[in-house]
């Protein structure tokens, strides 16, 4: 019965990974022989069994409470699971967390994809000849490893040099190093990406684009980091997930992939998007969480703020050679994928109040 092993797939680009590999117009775990796709997640803040319940009692999908720093629970379901595939999403993820407390970065980002790597080894050497050649270690990064480009700097693209400026982008460069130097030294068949910023369902309501959708709709300030104009190259997630499908299944080993949307945008332009449609879609004059009168549309809300110390001003991906190697390109447009992202936000009030009641989005979430 092999399987595919995801972590961190109860966080978000992990669950929307996973939902659509089992989805019916996906072929990908038939197309590569797997029986099931076990999930191992330690459930931080950022982990919610929520994402996947839609899952519950598909025999083909199989959950595990565990962290990826503890090897040896790891090397034994490997084994005992007939693990074809590992799909590495588990982090942590977000740049102003680690601004605040970098140790938990390099302790799951750095640490526990090196032991995730030893007992991916383990497992490819364990295997006869005929199955080391279709075992995978996809390791999902970022493009922030890349640092900040001006305005008129080309695009990242795979051979731009690594620049990390937060401790999130230097603990993700580190994994990236780690990744790499297992192909170089032990012959590891790995492959990575390294991706934009990704919007879409259940992103959790630190990010951009959820935060801002949520203090929306409930008239709270939408806080905008300095002049607003810094400029991220947004997908919509499922694109990213297919991409992650198509690296696993067509990429080189030893090979790393940039993937991006082709949509970049200035924050505040992005902000203000989603203030138009959210006129259009939940009115202020419909919306309880408003007082009368206070403000007449939701661009009302926003807010300069502070900026994020080292804030990267610009990223931007020229993703031309995953189109070329792999056949990957994004299906949605950023149109397309934020009125779906906003629709879905409007119509699951019940996951975002789960969320925005717990002690963390109590300290984060409007007090800007
Ligand atoms: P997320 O924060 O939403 O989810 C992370 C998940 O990992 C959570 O479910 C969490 O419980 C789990 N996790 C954290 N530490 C763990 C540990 N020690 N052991 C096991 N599980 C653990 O993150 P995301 O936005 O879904 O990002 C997923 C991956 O994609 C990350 O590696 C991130 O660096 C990368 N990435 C993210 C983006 C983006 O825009 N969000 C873009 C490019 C790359
Ligand atoms: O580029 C890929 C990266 O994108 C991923 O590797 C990270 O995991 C992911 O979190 C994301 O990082 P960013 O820092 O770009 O995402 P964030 O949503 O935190 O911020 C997006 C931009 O919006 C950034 O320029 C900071 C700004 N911002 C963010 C927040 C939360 C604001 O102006 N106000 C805010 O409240």
């Amino acid at each position: 019965m092999p399987s595919i092993l995801v972590t961190g797939g109860c966080g978000f680009i992990g669950s929307n990974f996973i939902r659509l590999a089992l989805s019916e117009d996906c072929s990908f775990l038939k197309d590569n022989g797997f029986d099931k796709i076990i999930n191992l997640d330690a459930l931080t803040y950022a982990g919610n069994p929520a994402n996947l319940s839609d899952l519950e009692g598909d025999s083909r999908y199989q959950f595990v409470h565990a962290n990826i720093l503890d090897q040896a629970l790891i090397e034994e379901l490997l084994q005992d699971e007939d693990v074809m595939a590992l799909a590495h999403f588990a982090a942590e993820s977000h740049v102003d967390r680690s601004i605040d407390g970098p140790e938990p970065f390099i302790e799951t980002n750095v640490t526990g994809t090196l032991r995730l790597l030893e007992a991916a080894k383990k497992r490819w050497l364990s295997l006869n000849e005929e199955k080391q050649a279709v075992f995978r270690f996809l390791h999902v990064s970022t493009d922030e490893v890349y640092g900040s480009l001006s305005k008129e700097d080309p695009a990242f693209c795979e051979t731009t040099p690594y620049a990390p400026n937060s401790p999130y982008s230097a603990s993700k460069a580190s994994s990236d190093f780690l990744v790499r130097a297992y192909h170089h030294t032990y012959g590891m068949p790995v492959v990575t990406t390294n991706c934009s910023n990704n919007y879409g369902p259940y992103q959790f309501p630190e990010k951009l684009i959820p935060l801002v959708i949520l203090n929306a709709l409930d008239g709270k300030a939408l806080p905008i980091y300095g002049d607003g104009k810094n400029i991220r190259d947004w997908l919509f997630v499922e694109d990213h997930a297919w991409g992650i499908m198509d690296a696993l299944q067509k990429g080189a080993l030893g090979e790393t992939y940039c993937i991006g949307g082709r949509s970049e945008m200035e924050n505040i332009q992005i902000v203000k998007r989603i203030c138009a449609l959210l006129d259009e879609l939940a009115p202020i004059s419909e919306n309880p969480n408003v007082e009368s009168g206070k403000i007449a549309k939701y661009e009302d809300l926003i807010k300069y703020v502070k900026d994020r110390p080292g804030h990267d001003r610009r990223y931007a991906i020229n993703c031309d050679y995953i189109e070329e190697k792999c056949g990957w390109s994004p299906r949605e447009t950023f149109d397309t994928g934020i009125k779906k992202t906003v629709e879905w936000y409007l119509a699951n009030k019940q996951w975002c109040k789960d969320i925005t009641d717990g002690n963390y989005a109590r300290e984060r979430l409007g007090n800007s």
